[in-house]
């Protein structure tokens, strides 16, 4: 949702460092960025910034700043629009604050120190935490122990970072339900809100606990428990060569980067299952028996949801094991039945999606065995499951998930042949079978890349002009008409929506007419002829049908579709994964066209760590 940094150097200057980690963490959202330092007179001095990172670099190079401790902060706004007013740090002339999260508390707060005569300047929740640790250091207190106060004071979900007015050698950090680590570099000690914020800076990172915070000086850091104990929690050592490749290697967006970069991408997150040359599948060692399970309760949020469909289709299909699947913010309020032999799995790109990590301390509450498939290693979901199947798509700054997405899909593919041969209902010969054809995804991949200019031509003059776009879908393909929605949606604004095929005849049809694009995603498979005749009450009605699958479908067609893109033809198993390129890149060009920004939608951020 935010993103958050702390740097304390002995003698150099941290805005170089802190404008770099913002840049790393501009992806978490981008209404306007802050960052606040130490001067030599040791008085806070802030540049703020609506807008992105961009914005805030130029008012620095009109107004230079610099000093040896700072904090920086890039928002997606929650409370207050993305005004300069409302930028972090907040600040009072005694401390400064970067918050990700969300101070549920903050009204009643704001309310008792406006009746102490106290001033507000910002429309934000995270204002109160610097009221707050004015207050106590005004009356006496030191920092350490004023944090303690402002904590014990603080409701919600949010990560922290303090500056103090004539601190240079101090920094506070803290934690609770919003993910941050903790770096030790050399001649500099630092916080962030992710690996990739602290991990170039650090020779090793640690993460904090909720409630933990922790104080940053020259010479250590010591993390700490609410009650103020000092602990030790597991750190990691970075790898030297570490660094986070922000640029876009030629490619005009992130996303234009990640979608090329998914043949590999499968083929990264497959070689890590499979073992010997012949194609067996071996997943990662697990705390249960995942094959013994009575059933497997998936819950996640957005595309990853959408994964989890797909997953259900296979898993129930392979290993005839139930699968539930839940969005995550619906999951807990519904209040499921949970089967004490299942097994809940959560899937999430970045690890730290709020709704759905509440979804998984739902679960531990109710002694749930709890399975996390996520693509960053030590997220929050990784280190609070019992076991964890991770992705190896590597670092997605796209807003729009793409590569996450097939990674998702390919573990999930390779987790259904597995349940099924464990099972005993895949012979060994069917499991190598299934195998080969997720081996062949990357090549099949590589060649829908080469019909981009066909896709490009339909987003253009298909897609781009449409106000409303229609997806359809059957079977194990329907989660990908939801998907290729979603992606019209989050980047180029148009309005979409994706059906069951065979819904369309049940209400949706009504939206049909000649301005409306039909996208129809018809393998020909054993529903072809089904799927063939929704698309034909689609044409008789005027709607623009897109057809998309491959030549033996096409010729079965009993008229030419207004546009088609034309797909290798594959074996059924492996259709979802076919799917995904050609609906991100249909989104991918619509949003080109409409000059949108294709790496930062509007409204969004990539990890929503507020529920
Ligand atoms: C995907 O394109 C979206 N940006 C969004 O739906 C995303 O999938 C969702 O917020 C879940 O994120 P996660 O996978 O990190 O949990």
């Amino acid at each position: 949702m935010c993103g958050i940094i702390g740097i304390l150097t002995k003698n150099d200057d941290v805005v170089p460092q802190i404008m770099n980690g913002l840049k790393l963490l501009e992806y978490r959202g981008y209404d306007s960025a802050g960052l606040a330092v130490l001067d030599e007179d040791g008085q806070l001095e802030r540049r703020r910034a609506s807008g992105k990172i961009s914005a805030l670099a130029e008012k620095i190079s009109a107004d230079p700043v610099s000093g040896k401790v700072g904090i920086g902060h890039t928002r997606w706004a929650t409370h207050g629009p993305a005004t300069e007013m409302n930028a972090h740090p907040l600040a009072t002339s005694k401390v400064a604050v970067v918050h990700n999260g969300i101070i549920e508390n903050f009204q009643e707060i704001k309310q008792d120190l406006l009746a102490q005569g106290c001033e507000f300047e910002s429309q934000t929740d995270s204002e109160v935490a610097a009221k707050l640790m004015h207050k106590y250091l005004h009356e006496g207190m030191s920092p350490e122990e004023a944090t303690m106060a402002v904590l014990g004071r603080l409701e919600g979900a949010f990560s922290l970072a303090f500056l103090f007015a004539d601190r240079p050698d101090l920094l506070i950090g803290a934690r609770r339900g919003s993910p941050l680590a903790v770096g030790w570099g050399k001649e500099l000690m630092c916080l962030g809100s992710d690996a990739l914020a602290v991990g170039p800076l650090s020779a090793k990172i640690a993460y904090l606990d909720d409630d933990d915070w922790v104080v940053l000086t020259n010479e250590d850091a010591i993390i700490r428990t609410s009650s103020g104990k000092a602990v030790r929690r597991a750190s990691t050592p970075v790898d030297p060569n570490f660094q986070v490749n922000l640029g876009k290697s030629g490619y005009r967006h992130f996303m234009l980067k990640e979608m090329h970069e998914q043949p590999q991408v499968v083929g990264d997150t497959l070689s890590t299952l499979l073992e010997g040359k012949e194609g067996r599948l071996r997943l990662p060692e697990l705390p249960f028996e995942l094959e013994k399970a009575s059933r497997l309760n998936i819950v996640s949020c957005g595309t990853s949801y959408y994964a989890s469909l797909v997953g259900k289709y296979w898993i129930e299909n392979l290993a005839q094991m139930p699968v539930d699947t839940d969005l995550a913010s619906e999951f807990r309020y519904r209040r499921p039945v949970l089967d004490p032999n299942g097994i809940s799995l959560f899937i999430s790109q970045s690890g730290e999606t709020a709704d759905t990590l509440a979804a998984l301390r739902h679960c531990k509450s109710r002694n749930q065995r709890l399975l996390s498939l996520v693509n960053v290693k030590d997220s929050s979901l990784a280190r609070e499951a019992d076991g964890t199947l991770l992705t190896m798509a590597g670092p997605e700054f796209g807003v729009a998930s793409t590569k996450a997405f097939t990674a998702q899909l390919t573990m999930l593919a390779a987790l259904a042949v597995t349940l099924g041969a464990k099972r005993g209902l895949i012979s060994e010969p069917e499991q190598f079978r299934l195998v080969r054809l997720l081996m062949e995804i990357p090549a099949h991949m590589a060649e829908i890349l080469t019909k981009a200019p066909v896709i490009e031509a339909i987003s253009k003059n298909v897609i781009a002009p449409a106000r409303d776009v229609l997806y359809l879908g059957r079977g194990q393909n329907y989660p990908l008409a939801l998907e290729g929605a979603l992606k019209l949606k989050e980047l180029s604004y148009i309005h979409a929506e994706g059906y069951a095929a065979g819904e369309i005849k049940h209400g949706p049809i009504a939206l049909v007419d000649e301005t409306v694009p039909v996208v129809v995603l018809a393998p020909s498979d054993s529903l072809f002829p089904k799927i063939m005749s929704n698309l034909e009450v689609v044409r008789a009605r005027g709607g623009q049908v897109i057809f998309m699958g491959d030549n033996r479908g096409y010729e079965r067609l009993t008229d030419e579709p207004t546009a088609k893109i034309i797909l290798s033809q594959v074996d059924p198993f492996v259709t979802p994964l076919i799917f995904a390129l050609p609906v991100q890149l249909l989104a991918y060009y619509a949003a080109v066209f409409k000059g949108t920004d294709v790496d930062q939608p509007r409204n969004l951020a990539k990890s929503v760590t507020v529920e």
